[in-house]
């Protein structure tokens, strides 16, 4: 998968400087096309030369070269990547790219890059363990950069502990797996539903939930990076994407939800449907502000809502796939397997709130998947993020 592919490659100022050496000839034995950029730290370990020889192009590392004032231009360099990987990537590279410290040419091309990014880090253990360092690492996620997480090993300082950057077949083989990923949902259509629904009370006030829109958004994200079409429904929620294979339609109530799901539901591969949608709204909506002295004592009499799920359920054809979630408090499983035959779904995703660490606003969950098919699958407690890929995983397979 990565014949092709043009690699930016940053080098740091680290011991394992070295190993970029078998990176490049690795990703040029792949058939990938790699740029190193380098910097002036990274030059002490290897040498450009080096470099350059394996990688069969100039080393960058300044802004312009001092023989002829050629400019090396940062954003062209972003743009003709398919991915740019720093490896070994050090502490003070790590807390500049999560800082926008831009001072040399490698944390100025990351700025610039459009790609997907992998950080190889390969530091001593303590750096490694600090908090600054986790946080920028964190950061770093946060903005979507995979982390290539460091072996546990001896170090250049003999002491023995997690810090030792991955090894180039390895950090390789995750490149490979990324670019082989891309394109198993090429050209499918999926549909997420994300977020809680707000049902109007009157102009200022609203039944809703506490629902983030968390998990619904790294489903559309891992869907879309997997080469899906995704038409992501979302609730009222403060979270943004950016996914170009990700088309946006923003709804307040359930039924705006219904209206546009129902619509596009006909063109899709696969629905997936996490949103905390608000079983009940009020029945009728004050036109203005309801006022407490007029109203007294309050009685809202509320109505249920379409349920989402079941309508699709009723429309799918065969070949498409629905897959809902159930985020219960008691007897998770058996209310599961109900929900599951009785909205005619392929696949539910169970969460029970009872789990340390799963269920709204938080960044992890812990989940179950169960199956037309009768499969129960549990999994640990993972970020939402790899959640998503363990759920988009199992959807590709029943896509397939
Ligand atoms: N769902 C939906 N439309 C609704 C209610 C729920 O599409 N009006 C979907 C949810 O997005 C989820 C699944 O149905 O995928 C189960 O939602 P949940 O709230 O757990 O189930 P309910 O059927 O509402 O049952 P209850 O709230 O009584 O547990």
């Amino acid at each position: 998968m990565l014949k092709g592919k043009h690699i930016i490659l940053g080098i740091t100022g680290s011991i394992a400087a070295y190993k970029a050496a078998y990176i490049i000839r690795g990703l040029v034995k792949s058939g990938a096309e790699v740029q190193v950029v380098i910097t002036p730290s990274g030059k002490e370990f290897i040498t450009p030369l080096t470099l350059a020889t394996l990688s069969s192009h100039p080393v960058i590392s300044e802004f312009f070269s001092n023989r002829d004032g050629t400019w090396n231009s940062h954003v062209d360099l972003g743009l003709w990547a398919d991915a740019m990987l720093i490896a070994p990537a050090t502490a003070s590279t790590i807390g500049k790219m999560a800082n926008g410290i831009a001072d040399n040419m490698l944390v100025t091309t990351y700025l610039s890059c459009k790609a997907p990014v992998f950080v190889a880090p390969a530091m001593d253990l303590d750096m490694y363990a600090h908090p600054t360092t986790q946080q920028n690492l964190e950061k770093l996620r946060s903005f979507g950069n995979r982390i290539i997480e460091p072996a546990t090993g001896e170090l250049a300082s003999h002491l023995v502990g997690k810090g030792r950057m991955e090894e180039p077949e390895k950090i390789i083989s995750v490149l490979d797996d990324f670019f082989n990923q891309k394109t198993t949902l090429a050209g499918k259509n999926i549909l997420i539903t994300a977020g809680p629904t707000y049902e109007k009370i009157d102009p200022v006030r609203f039944v809703g939930n506490y629902s983030s829109g968390k998990m619904g958004f790294a489903l559309a994200e891992a869907s879309a990076e997997r080469g899906a079409n995704v038409c992501l429904v979302a609730g009222p929620v403060s979270l943004d994407c950016h996914h170009p294979n990700i088309t946006r339609i923003n709804v307040e109530s359930a039924d705006e939800m219904y209206q546009v799901c129902v619509s596009r539901f006909p063109e899709v591969d696969a629905a997936i449907l996490s949103a905390a949608v608000a079983d009940y709204k009020p029945e009728h909506v004050a036109e203005q502000k309801i006022k407490r002295e007029t109203a007294g004592d309050m009685m809202l009499h509320l109505v249920p809502n379409k349920d989402i799920a079941a309508s699709l359920g009723q429309i799918k054809k065969d070949c498409q796939i629905l897959v809902g979630f159930a985020l219960e408090t008691t007897n998770g499983h058996t209310h599961a397997l109900e929900k599951l035959k009785k909205k005619n779904l392929d696949m539910i995703v169970l969460n029970s709130l009872t789990d340390d660490g799963a269920g709204f606003k938080v960044d992890t969950n812990k989940i179950t998947i169960l199956t037309d098919k009768g499969e129960t699958i549990a999994y640990p407690l993972k970020s939402k993020k790899e959640v998503a890929e363990d759920i988009v995983d199992k959807i590709t397979e029943y896509i397939r």
